[in-house]
């Protein structure tokens, strides 16, 4: 069951920190970490991950029973537990009309059998880094306590996390921010036209030498 037990903290320095801790200490699947504050939270590539105390959720889930389409499967989740239409930057940024609600880190130890599933969702956050282009719920009418869309992501979670492959995929498919768009990768030094993912979740950009996948790093839109 997926976020059961809770450990809820009012400050800590990253809950996905909290939860591999407690998977190297036998932890079960399901197990969820909460915090109202992070002093250290953590973005993908080597980021750092900021709200204001009590403004967003913050929690990592404790998984054992692992997939490929992990990532994207939690992409969904998160924009079928908000209350406003929401699309799916490659791999997991979602976002509401153009701009980030929420980010996806996965860390995981396959050979160990877990992985930690963190997430980040803006709920009343109103301070961004200046070079995040971010929005929060609230901004688009939605009166929710961070608590409350808390409850919402664990339902939606529980739902997808144990969905196969095929319906990941189209459901992720549905929502992709990116197809037919022109993306740059590679500090800008790439260009191509987003045209999908495969069904291992790799990003096909259509270039003017072909067809190229990008299973890791980051892309950017042209706007
Ligand atoms: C991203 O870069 O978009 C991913 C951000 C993930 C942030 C969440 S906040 C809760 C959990 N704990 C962390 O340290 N990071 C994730």
């Amino acid at each position: 069951m997926i976020g059961s037990p809770r450990v809820h903290y009012s400050a800590t320095d990253s809950t996905n920190e909290r939860a591999r801790l407690l998977a190297a200490a036998g932890a079960p699947h399901g197990t969820l970490v909460t915090a109202d504050e992070q002093s250290a939270g953590r973005g993908r590539q080597g980021r750092a991950w900021t709200a204001p105390a009590r403004s967003a959720v913050l929690m990592s889930v404790l998984l054992r029973e692992l997939n490929e389409t992990l990532p994207l499967a939690a992409a969904v989740a998160v924009c079928e537990a908000l209350p406003v239409e929401a699309q799916i930057k490659w791999p997991n940024d979602v976002w509401i009309e153009g701009r980030k609600v929420a980010g996806i880190l996965v860390e995981a130890r396959p050979q160990e059998g877990w992985a930690v599933l963190g997430i980040g969702l803006n709920v009343t956050t109103e301070e961004f880094p200046a070079e995040l282009n971010a929005t929060s719920l609230h901004l688009e009418g939605a009166d929710l306590s961070p608590e409350q869309a808390l409850a919402a992501l664990i339902d939606s979670l529980s739902g997808w996390l144990g969905q196969p492959s095929a319906a990941v995929l189209t459901a992720w498919r549905s929502r992709d921010a990116l197809a037919g768009r022109s993306v740059r990768w590679s500090n800008g030094s790439n260009e191509g036209v987003a045209a999908g993912v495969d069904d291992s979740g790799a990003l096909i950009v259509e270039t003017v030498d072909g067809l190229v996948t990008l299973d890791a790093g980051e892309v950017h839109l042209e706007r």
